[in-house]
């Protein structure tokens, strides 16, 4: 990073400084990773300098014949990801998880039609529906919630549909530790003539590696952001059938974006590359694993998970009567160790979360394994239940960062 040092040395000094944070600190949070050395070159690469509006053969701009034969790739590498047939297309270029799904919307629906999607504080994401976000503002949205033990109710989604006759109904979430019935949601969807979108951007990785079943029988548009446990760059990616591929393609450009991010698609690119790769099915094979057994550690610990434990890559502790979550959060990122305060059903307001939201994507990029999730475990339980110094941790954490680095030198 000579260049960089040269030119901007605050900048490289931020960036010297976050390589050391990331190799030091476990990293819990369930929607962050970390790339491959691949993929950071394909996103530093000089398709960052190429504007690139319209679609393969009909651009707005010269010049974009390697663009066009990348975006090309990007797509067929992204439909054997999933298996998908000729009966899916694939949208490549929306920049990132909200806009995608803000495209969608804007493809699928008139302005008032109604969107049933989670409720925000029972696992949902603020881009489906929640009201704050735009996509309360041009349509209605109506939410469901998971039941008293923390699973989704199917039957409770078909009443609502049946009673309110939303035009999209959204499965997927955000925080759900459990698996997701894309069956049963596509059926629902089909009886109220809905569309059936599945946000499966936390899963993506797992569906890919057939450890979770996969939306695509069942779903007429399925997105996906494409930096969590696909472990590509920060962008996302939409599958849409072909009937309906039109009304995506001309909602993302011309409708919400101009130039596509060629680099990113360049980078997402390559991480479909790795994804078709054996080694892809083992590391989500392991994320699942270390999830499983970092749960089954805390229950013994004595905490309180949502749904009794976890089927995927997250985890949810339910910490109300325990620890304020904030400080929760607080004295753990004290000790170098992430995870996120979240909702948890039965919050007032998603500002005043009770919960914390683990996961294993990051930690297993690592090479981290089951003794090391037990070790995590019994950590959480020192620094929050123990009220151990997380200072005195933090040096134990260090320590076992080390052994695992992220970037080999
Ligand atoms: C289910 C789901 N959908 C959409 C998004 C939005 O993605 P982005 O942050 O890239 O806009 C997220 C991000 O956390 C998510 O979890």
């Amino acid at each position: 990073m000579e260049n960089i040092k040269n030119i901007a040395p605050e900048v490289y000094e931020l960036i010297q400084k976050e390589i050391k944070r990331q190799e030091e600190t476990l990293n819990l949070i369930p929607s962050e990773n970390y790339v491959s050395p691949a993929v950071l070159e394909a996103t530093a690469s000089v398709f960052t300098n190429k504007y690139v509006e319209g679609y393969p053969g009909k651009r707005y701009y010269p010049g974009c014949q390697f663009a066009d034969q990348l975006e090309i790739l990007c797509s067929q590498k992204a439909k054997e990801v999933f298996n998908l047939d000729e009966n899916w297309k694939v949208h490549p270029q929306p920049l990132s998880g909200s806009p995608a799904n803000l495209a969608i919307y804007f493809g699928l629906l008139e302005p008032g039609e109604k969107i049933l999607s989670m409720e925000l504080t029972h696992g949902g994401h603020l881009s489906h529906g929640y009201k704050v976000h735009i996509s309360s503002k041009f349509w209605s949205a109506i939410h469901y919630r998971v039941n008293k033990n923390g699973f989704i109710d199917y039957d409770e989604i078909e009443e609502i549909a049946q009673r309110e006759k939303p035009k999209i109904i959204i499965s997927g979430a955000t925080a759900y530790p459990r698996i997701i019935d894309f069956k049963r949601f596509g059926e629902i969807a089909k009886r109220v003539g809905a569309y059936h979108l599945a946000d499966v951007s936390h899963i993506a990785g797992l569906i890919a590696a057939g450890i979770h079943p996969s939306p695509f029988e069942y779903a007429d548009v399925v997105m996906t952001t494409t930096h969590k446990t696909l472990r590509g760059p920060r962008s996302a990616i939409i599958f849409v059938r072909k009937e309906i591929y039109d009304k995506i393609r001309r909602a993302v450009f011309p409708g919400i974006q101009g130039g596509s991010h060629q680099h990113i698609i360049c980078a997402k690119t390559v991480a479909f590359f790795e994804a078709l790769k054996p080694e892809f099915k083992e590391y989500q094979k392991q994320i699942v694993k270390n999830a499983k057994v970092l749960a089954d550690e805390l229950i013994k610990y004595g905490f309180n998970l949502l749904s009794g434990g976890t089927d995927n890559h997250l985890i949810l502790i339910n910490l109300r009567g325990v620890i304020d979550a904030s400080l929760a959060e607080g004295l753990l990122e004290k000790a170098n160790i992430l995870a996120n305060r979240n909702s948890v059903p039965g919050d007032e307001s998603p500002f005043k979360p009770t919960g914390l939201r683990l996961g294993t994507p990051a930690v297993t990029s690592r090479g981290m394994k089951e003794n090391e999730m037990k070790l995590i475990a019994q950590w959480i339980y020192r620094i929050l239940i123990k009220k151990e110094d997380s200072e005195e941790i933090k040096y134990k954490v260090i320590d076992l960062c080390k052994k695992f680095p992220i970037y080999k030198k």
